[in-house]
């Protein structure tokens, strides 16, 4: 019996290998490998598809953040709230500003930002918001931009794992000042390589970041600013306009494989499963039980791959432990939950047979 992986990138490339070669073959022969239409195309069609008026395409989810911050003015001195329950990316790009990240907890069923935590974490020295979009469900953005909007704060959303997820017909990457995501190869949108892009509808923004991406230049050897070398690359852009093709499809048959797992794993005793409330587009499935090391053991011997996202929260990593907002007994939901969270395999092309052997595999283990 083949193995089942936590995500099948062998899979997906098989299933669109015809656009992809081709793709690559024009542009290698094209030449034109740094910036041009394969960038400047799939950067107006990835801004299409969320519904936002620009988009400026960056080398990864975390040099969008880098530059998102930057276009909402943050820098040395500055606080930014944001979860502890996130990839480090997160706060990294807080830091590479020159800002300290302040840690709050996150909402018990969602995992997201817990909107209630922000106003006591709020200081003088506050200047914005970055609520996690985690798993691929919608923080509770009405109830963040209701407290930013109050206190004067930005928000820039960290879409990086919810290409796509909407709520109310607006899709994440619309809902804060500034959409950043992350097209790392197992994102629901990945490249075949790094790649990112931060989403906006102010104008004199996309203008500033645009240059700021490309060594502040406004013509070949006019640099206007001090910028970034954060260019997303031509072929990534050529790849990435073919799979935002299939995007639609492919976060469907996720919602089906979700809803498929959430049915069959209801009445198993001492598992939940993911709560949906705001527009989920399952990057990961994650439920939570008592024994997930052991479960997660039970499924590697039966060749059957999981993940934790993530295990040690940020408030509790050796790097940020200088933080006012470190240390351990601070974040309860936080650090309860990253002991029992394991993301099960999920991608578009997995099978109901491979699904339900995990299915099988989890009943049985849990029934001994
Ligand atoms: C929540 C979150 N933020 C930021 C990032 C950073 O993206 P990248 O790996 O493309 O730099 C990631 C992806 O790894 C992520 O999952």
């Amino acid at each position: 019996m083949s193995n089942i992986p936590l995500v099948d990138l062998k899979a997906q490339y098989r299933s669109v290998r015809g656009e992809i070669d081709e793709a690559i073959r024009e542009t290698l022969e094209s030449a034109a490998f740094i910036m041009g239409s394969r960038v400047s195309d799939f950067e107006r069609a990835f801004a299409d598809f969320c519904g936002a008026r620009f988009g400026i395409a960056t080398s990864s989810g975390t040099t969008a953040l880098h530059m998102a911050l930057i276009g909402a003015g943050i820098g040395a001195g500055d606080e930014v709230i944001t979860p502890s329950h996130t990839f480090i990316a997160t706060a990294e790009a807080i830091c590479h500003c020159g800002a300290t990240p302040v840690f709050i907890d996150v909402d018990p069923e969602t995992m997201c930002l817990d909107p209630e935590q922000i106003e006591p974490a709020i200081t003088p020295r506050t200047k914005a918001i970055v609520p996690v979009h985690i798993w691929g469900q919608l923080a509770d953005m009405g109830a963040i931009c209701e407290v930013a909007q109050r206190h004067g704060l930005r928000v820039i959303e960290d879409a990086a794992q919810a290409h796509g997820a909407e709520l109310n017909g607006r899709r994440a990457g619309t809902l804060g000042d500034f959409g950043c995501f992350s097209f790392f190869p197992g994102k629901n949108l990945g490249a075949c390589g790094d790649g990112g892009m931060v989403t906006t509808d102010d104008e004199g923004q996309a203008h500033r970041l645009r240059l700021l991406v490309n060594h502040g230049r406004h013509t070949k050897y006019e640099h206007e600013m001090i910028g970034y070398n954060y260019r997303l690359d031509a072929l990534q852009g050529a790849i990435l306009s073919v799979k935002l093709r299939h995007l639609e499809e492919w976060t469907q048959a996720r919602r089906r494989l979700a809803r498929r797992y959430s049915e069959r794993l209801a009445d198993v005793d001492g598992i939940s499963a993911p709560v949906e409330r705001r527009g989920h587009v399952y990057h990961l499935y994650v439920i939570q039980c008592d024994d997930r090391d052991a479960l997660a053991r039970a499924l590697s011997e039966e060749g059957i791959a999981s993940g934790i996202h993530y295990p040690i929260p940020l408030h509790l990593q050796p790097c940020f432990s200088h933080l006012p907002s470190a240390g351990r007994g601070r974040f309860p939901v936080t650090e309860r939950v990253v002991d029992r969270i394991l993301s099960l395999p999920i991608y578009p092309e997995m099978t109901d047979e491979q699904q339900d052997r995990v299915v099988r595999v989890i009943r049985e283990h849990l029934a001994r």
